[in-house]
């Protein structure tokens, strides 16, 4: 495969024309044409992985050959800051790093330092299998908290997951060294792909039941173009939160923030928290707040965006953060995405663009 084949179909669509338009005015949040505010900015720090999901980088696809971004085409930590300063400017209140695996970027602790100095909550996304050793680095740079992602205990159906030989132990050491370097509440995400993992929701909910670290089920989502989506290995969050109640009564709980992605469930016994993601059963694109940065910098206004705007070009070419800014404002107000409320059978096969170059 050369470089031209990349699976990501960075231009797929024909390339949009940059949009310009009037910045947020200071307290007013930018809005997009169905209301929507801006205040979630995730970046993607590499398109790299040392893991390979099935349902994200199945190995067909990402071998051994796949032409991953090389360096000099990735956005610099000065580049990236830049940009999120001015998207802080216009109403982001919170900020994401994401990857592929964003513990494999070289320095990172150096991007989170610098991006702790913007009044904004800064959390990273990992499979967790680096994390042990980093946790400390990560906290002391100001990183505010971490989403660990985990989909087995089971070593073997962890390995049937992740495709990869790291130990589940090597992620629970890295969720138990973020909590005790101060990066809590840890979140831990499973992704539930029925007939692969279903039968490790309950061994989940056993394990971090009472732990203090909040337990995230998320259905099994149609990104990209390479996973082989298929309606019926989508377990829906009603059916986990069915499975869970039966041995473990459950009760709904309020939302933290208006919009949050993930529904709040408590155990009655009072052994904590967990949560579901039902971006397939439940759409929840009316209160999408999140605008992602791709790692060569272009953003993406969806998920399940089928091209990008190439803040790169015009950050090399030679653009004021005037200029910047009018053109973040100008693809913000342009926004209409609401890919999982129109989601079907036909929108699944659509080229999109892969989660682990634009992040979780
Ligand atoms: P916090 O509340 O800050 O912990 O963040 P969060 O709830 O947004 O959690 P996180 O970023 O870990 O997102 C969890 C998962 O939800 C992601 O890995 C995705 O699988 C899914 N997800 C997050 N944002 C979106 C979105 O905008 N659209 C869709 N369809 N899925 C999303
Ligand atoms: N469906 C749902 N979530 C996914 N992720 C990646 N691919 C998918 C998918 N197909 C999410 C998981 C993982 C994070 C990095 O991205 O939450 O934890
Ligand atoms: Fe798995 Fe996350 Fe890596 Fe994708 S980016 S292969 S979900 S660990
Ligand atoms: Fe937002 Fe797109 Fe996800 Fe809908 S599908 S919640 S618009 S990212």
């Amino acid at each position: 495969m050369n470089a031209n084949d990349r699976i990501i179909p960075i231009a797929v669509a024909p390339a949009p024309s940059f949009p310009s338009a009037a910045p947020a005015a200071p307290g007013e949040p930018l809005r997009d044409t169905r209301g929507r505010a801006l205040r979630d900015l995730r970046i993607s720090v590499t398109d790299r992985c040392n893991f390979r999901c099935v349902y994200c980088m199945p190995k067909t696809v990402f071998g051994r050959d796949y032409p991953f971004l090389p360096r000099e085409q990735l956005l610099s930590f000065e580049e990236i800051t830049r940009l999120a300063r001015l998207f802080v400017v216009q109403g982001v209140e919170k900020i994401r790093i994401t990857g592929g695996e964003p513990l494999l970027r070289h320095g990172l602790e150096r991007l989170i330092e610098q991006l702790a100095e913007l009044p904004v909550e800064l959390t990273l996304t990992t499979n967790g299998s680096l994390l042990a050793a980093q946790a400390h680095a990560l906290k002391a740079a100001g990183l505010n908290r971490v989403t660990v992602s985990l989909d087995a205990l089971d070593p073997l159906v962890f390995q049937r997951m992740s495709d990869v030989n790291y130990a589940v132990e090597d992620v629970l050491a890295g969720i138990d060294a973020a909590a005790a370097a101060g990066l809590a509440p840890v979140k831990v995400n499973c992704v539930v792909k029925r007939g692969t993992n279903d039968d490790q929701i309950l061994p989940l909910a056993r394990h971090f039941r009472g732990s203090g670290q909040i337990l995230r089920f998320i259905e099994y989502m149609d990104v990209g173009s390479s996973n082989g989506w298929k309606m019926d290995e989508v377990l829906s969050s009603t059916e986990v939160i069915a499975r869970i109640d039966r041995e473990f009564p459950l009760e709904a709980i309020d939302p933290n923030y208006p919009g949050e992605v993930a529904e709040r469930w408590r155990y009655r016994d009072g052994g904590g928290e967990i949560g579901v993601i039902s971006s397939v059963t439940q759409a929840f694109c009316s209160t999408c707040t999140r605008l992602r940065l791709s790692t060569e910098g272009k953003l993406y206004t969806c998920l399940f965006a089928q091209g990008g705007h190439d803040l790169r070009d015009l950050l090399r070419g030679g653009s004021n953060d005037e200029q910047l800014s009018r053109a973040i404002a100008g693809i913000w107000r342009a926004r209409a995405d609401r890919y999982s409320e129109i989601r079907t059978a036909a929108t699944a096969p659509r080229r999109k663009i892969e989660m682990s170059y634009i992040g979780g």
